[in-house]
């Protein structure tokens, strides 16, 4: 493949009227089809260190209410979160959810066995969750407990949350505080069943699937959107390094015995740069090493989507079944001195290179892709927001789907874009990305990323079909890979006006910064 790339690089340079160190990239404004689902942007929160509880949820030290975070609803919104994925994570295949609702000083308290140990006072649960999304204007994703529960208490929990009252279920949530249905269609049948989910072949799971699945029933206006846990998407941490099963034949047995049953398939895949080759898995102290293996492993999604896809598509050639990529993101080592069982993490330039290599990449196989969540929104993983107290602060990352939100829900306009590559030592990749779509209004959005951390890029950008008079752009980018925002310094790595871009006819020159990633708006 690497070779390839090179081949490609040199064809490039050979193509007629491109200058010596130029890439070409066309934006194909005439054949959009595609819409990209602003499920892509979604969000995951499962009961994890400090992911839920001081980060959503804030309980006064002074026996006050808790309650959910103003400033954290505010910055969610200001991104236009589409959804959340609730309450795990493996943390849904040991979830009650009967220990989460009711008065809450009622509310039964059990130890969080996987994560830290720590005693869950259940404070925060299905009502408090249905409030989170109502407020953020989001759609709610429940994974119900295939793991530890019963098919039974999948079945009471999707009567509870939709049945449209009279139901002795339905009037329990009522006489809780919510006579009117929740309306909850989303919903994940258990969480990496070939894992922490229970350890199933993928057999045994597609039995179970259909045994859970059958009794998640259309209620009132409410359809299920029933979604199967997919396998680990890539097989050497599957298969070479755990037990977890072939991904490959994980997909191509639930979509041959289920795929009729199900309307999503949720793959997981995490940018695990210390197990290929990083020397470091601090966060924020790193080499040049740790940053090229984190990039090529984000590519990797790439390859691992169309693999994963045309399996799907023997199966279910209309596409009609959702790919979602339920779980992502960069994945170090916990920050010194916190709880190896909290995984939290900081948050660099380089976790934001991550996610827009990600995003493009989601963004470009629309037409299978159409959900994602990133792992995991506060404290948790590759973060959105961080919390100390009561302050807070916005990640890279979080500025990478700021940049990113325009795409939600626009027509995806296919793009070719000749390769260049990037090398460390030994190493290459692809050294950038790119997707581009059309908004509601017309206006065209492309984002870039160049993973090159040492030269820019300058990109020739021919616009194909569509007249363009402005451009317009954001770039996120500074001089030092490791760069990032602390407490002491919330907003040292933000988005700025671009100026690298230049519009002649139809024809957008871009001067792409090292490590950086920009985002153009044409009218
Ligand atoms: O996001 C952390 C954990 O990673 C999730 O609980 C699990 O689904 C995955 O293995």
């Amino acid at each position: 493949m690497r070779l390839t790339f090179s081949l490609l690089c040199l064809a490039s340079l050979a193509l007629p009227g491109l200058a010596s160190g130029q890439t070409r990239l066309v934006v194909n404004a005439d054949l959009g089809k595609d819409t990209i689902n602003r499920h892509i942007y979604g969000h995951f929160a499962e009961h994890l260190g400090r992911g839920i509880y001081d980060g959503f949820w804030f309980r006064p030290d002074d026996n006050a209410e808790p309650r959910l975070r103003d400033d954290i609803v505010e910055a969610l919104k200001a991104i236009r979160i589409p959804n959340v994925r609730w309450p795990g994570g493996c943390f849904a295949d040991y979830y009650h959810w009967r220990h989460g609702i009711g008065p809450r000083a009622e509310r039964p308290r059990m130890v969080n066995a996987l994560w830290g140990e720590v005693v869950e006072d259940n404070s925060f649960g299905t009502h408090e969750f249905m409030e989170l999304v109502d407020r953020l204007g989001a759609e709610p994703i429940v994974v119900g407990n295939v793991g530890s529960g019963t098919v039974q208490e999948m079945a009471d929990w999707w009567e509870y949350l939709n049945h449209p009252g009279g139901s002795s279920l339905a009037d329990e949530r009522a006489a809780n505080g919510h006579p009117e249905p929740f309306g909850v269609s989303f919903w994940g049948v258990g969480n990496e069943s070939w894992g922490c989910g229970g350890r199933m072949t993928a057999q045994h799971y597609a039995d179970v699937y259909k045994n859970f699945a059958e009794f998640i029933r259309r209620m009132g206006p409410v359809r299920p959107f029933r979604i199967a846990a997919g396998p680990y998407a890539d097989r050497r941490l599957a298969v070479e390094m755990n037990n977890w099963g072939d991904p490959f034949e994980w997909t191509e047995t639930l979509m041959r015995e289920a795929g009729t049953d199900l309307d999503g398939v949720d793959f997981h895949y995490y940018t695990f740069a210390r197990l290929f080759g990083a020397t470091s898995a601090s966060a924020t102290d790193f080499a040049e090493k740790d940053w090229i293996v984190a990039m090529d492993l984000a590519l990797d999604i790439d390859s691992l989507i169309t693999r994963h896809s045309s399996i799907m598509d023997r199966y279910d050639p209309a596409k009609r079944v959702w790919m979602i990529i339920g779980e992502w993101g960069l994945w170090h080592d916990v920050e010194p001195g916190t709880d190896p069982g909290f995984l939290y993490q900081q948050n660099t330039l380089r976790d934001a290179l991550v996610a827009g290599i990600h995003l493009n990449i989601f963004n470009n196989h629309a037409d299978r892709v159409r959900m994602a969540n990133l792992a995991q929104t506060i404290n948790v993983l590759q973060s959105l927001i961080l919390t100390r107290g009561e302050q807070m602060i916005k990640t890279p990352t979080y500025h990478v789907f700021d940049m990113f939100k325009v795409h939600q829900d626009a027509v995806l306009l296919p793009v070719d874009l000749d390769k260049t590559t990037y090398a460390f030592g030994t190493d290459s990749v692809q050294a950038v990305t790119a997707s581009a779509s059309r908004d509601a209004s017309g206006r065209v959005h492309i984002t870039l990323t160049n993973q090159d951390p040492n030269q820019g890029r300058t990109l020739e950008i021919e616009l194909r079909g569509t007249n363009a008079s402005r451009v317009s752009g954001r770039v996120l980018t500074a001089s030092a890979m490791n760069a990032h925002n602390a407490f002491e310094d919330p907003d040292s790595l933000m988005p700025v006006n671009f100026e690298g871009a230049r519009l002649r006819g139809s024809t957008l020159t871009v001067n792409l910064p090292p490590k950086a990633v920009v985002a153009l708006e044409v009218q």
